[in-house]
């Protein structure tokens, strides 16, 4: 980057899909105050993209010239700062690596390619001495790596909880909300811009998981691989189980959280019930949330839009002007080892929280009784239970929410429910949170 304090600052953007739309269009609105805060302009003189005849939400102004050749972009000279905002793996994997190579800082919003292949990136842009952000890649417009890489920079992170996916968050809420089906409420989501170009790893609860693990990285000081990672998708929820979580008080949202058990994590990402009396349980839409606890600082709650064009160009354009500062220091995990070690979990198994199991059941004396021996012989407790309805085809839904239990025992009951004739196959099982 040119060493004059006052000189302009030259972006190159790779990918001009739904985020590089809003970031041009904050760079366009704002040019002044930008130039204001930070004592120079920034000046946007390449974009990269797959199709260079398709329509496009922003026009780009005079002089920026659009590529769809990579090499020009990280091959040119001029260019001081790479924002990546292609998503996928690979192709994103060897633009910002051949960008950190000749030199250049990098910004991106790819949390499944940091999630995968962070590690040997920020082992370069250490070596190199070079800016790897990412504040857009966890939780849209909210500024959680910034409050972890810093201003909670001397805590302990005792637990982080958070609603890190507005895909599933839109869809879970339309379901409850507005009544809408699965796929209408997706489909909507994919609409404005919130879905990923494979939806899937919104449903899945991929995208969340990828999220958590920078979260960890940046929390804890440890890589942990997707692989080790629990993670459940919201496919499951039904309009049903929706239904009943509403009548014991609460609402099903997909959670990803960590917490620190004696230095062992326990992580995980999973549709759960929330109660209706904690704030997560009201964030609604594409809006994301995150509570975490220092050990100084308590708890902290941040709540804000969790994707789309404007909200996550706001977070993009964080890091460039953190990059573009003079005197700038790199900090990218907020840790200066690199690489990071592997995270040190607690077996899943033994994870501990209330359950809500709904079994559909045969309509018939001792079902009840069996069902609830079970939970005795291993050992969970049941809070409330109660058969809902009418039988249809002789079988009626019979719920269950259980004091906190672990996860081992909770697999021991639907074993044996497994076992069980009278039990139709397709036992649910959501935690509680
Ligand atoms: P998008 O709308 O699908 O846009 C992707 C852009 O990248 C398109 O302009 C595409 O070009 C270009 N592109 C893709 N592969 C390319 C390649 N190999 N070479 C050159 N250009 C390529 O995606 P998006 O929703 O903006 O998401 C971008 C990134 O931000 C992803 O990593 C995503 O996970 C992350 N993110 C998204 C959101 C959100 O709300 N959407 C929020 C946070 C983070 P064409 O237009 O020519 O096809
Ligand atoms: N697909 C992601 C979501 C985009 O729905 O949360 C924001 O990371």
């Amino acid at each position: 980057m040119n060493a004059a304090s006052d000189a302009p600052v030259r972006i190159g953007l790779a990918g001009l899909g739904t985020v590089g739309s809003g970031l041009v269009a904050i760079l366009q609105r704002n040019a002044e105050w930008i130039a204001r805060r930070l004592g120079r302009r920034l000046v946007l003189t390449k974009v990269l993209v797959r199709s260079l005849g398709k329509p496009r939400a922003v026009s780009l102004g005079q002089g920026v010239v659009l590529t769809d050749d990579p090499g020009a972009l990280v091959g040119d000279p001029d260019i001081d700062i790479v924002v990546e905002l292609m998503g996928g793996i690979d192709a994103a994997f060897d633009l910002i690596h051949q960008a950190l190579c000749a030199g250049k800082h990098v910004v991106t919003a790819n949390k499944a390619l940091l999630a995968a292949r962070g590690p040997e990136l920020f082992a370069l842009a250490a070596r190199k001495g070079l800016g790897l952000y990412y504040e857009a890649s966890c939780a849209g417009a909210i500024p959680i790596v910034a409050t972890l890489k810093e201003s909670l920079a001397g805590n302990r992170i005792k637990s982080i909880i958070g609603i890190l996916n507005g895909t599933a968050n839109y869809i879970l809420s339309s379901m409850s909300d507005k009544g809408l089906p699965f796929a209408e409420a997706l489909r909507k989501a994919q609409e404005r811009g919130y879905a990923e170009a494979d939806p899937t790893l919104d449903i899945e609860g991929l995208d969340a998981a990828h999220k958590l693990i920078l979260l960890i990285r940046l929390a804890y000081g440890q890589n942990l691989p997707l692989a080790r990672l629990f993670v459940e998708g919201i496919t499951r929820v039904t309009p049903d189980d929706i239904r009943f979580a509403d009548e014991f008080g609460y609402v099903i949202k997909l959670i990803g959280q960590v917490h620190d058990a004696d230095g062992k994590l326990v992580a995980g990402v999973c549709p759960m019930l929330v109660h209706k009396d904690y704030l997560l349980a009201s964030v609604r839409g594409a809006f994301n949330a995150v509570r975490v606890e220092g050990d100084a600082s308590g708890p902290i709650i941040l709540h804000g839009k969790g994707a789309g064009d404007l909200p996550t160009g706001s977070a993009v354009l964080a890091d460039i002007m953190a990059l573009s500062r003079a005197c700038m220091v790199p900090n990218n995990t907020g840790f200066l080892t690199e690489p990071l070690p592997e995270a040190t979990l607690l077996d899943p198994m033994d994870a501990v929280c209330p359950h809500y199991i709904h079994f559909t059941v045969k309509d018939q004396p001792g079902v009840m009784a069996a069902i609830s021996k079970s939970m005795g012989v291993h050992g969970v407790s049941i809070r409330q239970a109660v058969q809902k309805g009418e039988p249809e085809d002789g079988y009626v839904p019979i719920v269950f929410l259980t004091h906190e239990a672990a996860e081992r025992a909770i697999q021991g009951v639907l074993d044996d429910a497994a076992d069980m004739p009278f039990i139709k196959p397709g036992t649910v099982h959501f935690r509680v949170l």
